[in-house]
């Protein structure tokens, strides 16, 4: 089982992620966070071929050996990873990494080209979307700090950069399901995504039945 979530910044892949993962006993992974890594390494003077970035079955993301995890999310880093995403070499060390997990592991992974490059053959796509406004507000409460203005410029500008650059730009996946979360709770949500889940088990076991009888 792959399920792809892609989306553009603070649209509610993680909850979405972890929520799904809890409930399908799936792999949960946070491609995002591989792509803050990789800024964190470059801010600290590490070339990157001189980087290795390993991510833990308990989430916990490694920079050359040591746990960075605490250190991903801060606002500089929301800009510097969105600028890293852009280099050829980058993607093409962190896409080869998240294939390797994905082929080990059932996995929901989120970021912004998984149904579109990293698992194009992924079982279920989700799309989510929502205002920069209502995503400026949710960082905001989850961060608890920041001036919504503000914040909501930040986003602005790195969902232009992602869906603008010339590889793996930021798009739903011609075969995705898109959910527009404005207006609706993370419960309403995840209780549609599960939904998606849950009927394309039902056809496998069907088909598997059909097949059998
Ligand atoms: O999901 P996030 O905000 O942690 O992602 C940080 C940046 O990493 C995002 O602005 C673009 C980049 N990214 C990407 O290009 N491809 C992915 N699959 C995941 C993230």
């Amino acid at each position: 089982m792959k399920i792809a979530i892609d989306g553009p910044a603070a649209s509610g892949k993680t909850s979405l992620g972890k929520a799904l993962a809890r409930e399908f006993r799936l792999r949960f992974v946070e491609t995002g966070k591989m792509y803050r890594a990789v800024a964190l390494g470059f801010e600290r003077g590490i070339q990157l071929a001189d980087m290795e970035i390993c991510v833990t079955e308990d989430e916990r993301f490694l920079l050359n050996g040591q746990d960075v995890t605490a250190q991903l999310h801060t606002s500089a880093l929301d800009q510097k990873s969105s600028q890293v995403a852009v280099l050829p070499e980058v993607r093409e060390r962190l896409v080869e990494l998240q294939r390797e997990i994905a082929n080990r592991h059932d996995v929901v992974m989120e970021g912004r080209d998984i149904g579109t490059v990293v698992l194009p053959d992924a079982d279920v796509k989700i799309f989510l979307m929502a205002t920069p406004h209502e995503r400026a507000s949710r960082r905001i409460q989850q961060r608890q700090s920041g001036d919504l203005d503000q914040v909501e410029q930040e986003i602005i500008v790195r969902d232009t950069r992602d869906s603008e650059r010339a590889v793996a730009p930021l798009k739903p996946a011609a075969d995705a399901t898109i959910i527009q979360t404005s207006q609706k709770t993370l419960k309403e949500v995840i209780s549609e995504a599960s939904t998606l889940v849950r009927d394309l088990l039902e056809d496998v076991v069907w088909s598997a039945e059909n097949r059998d009888s």
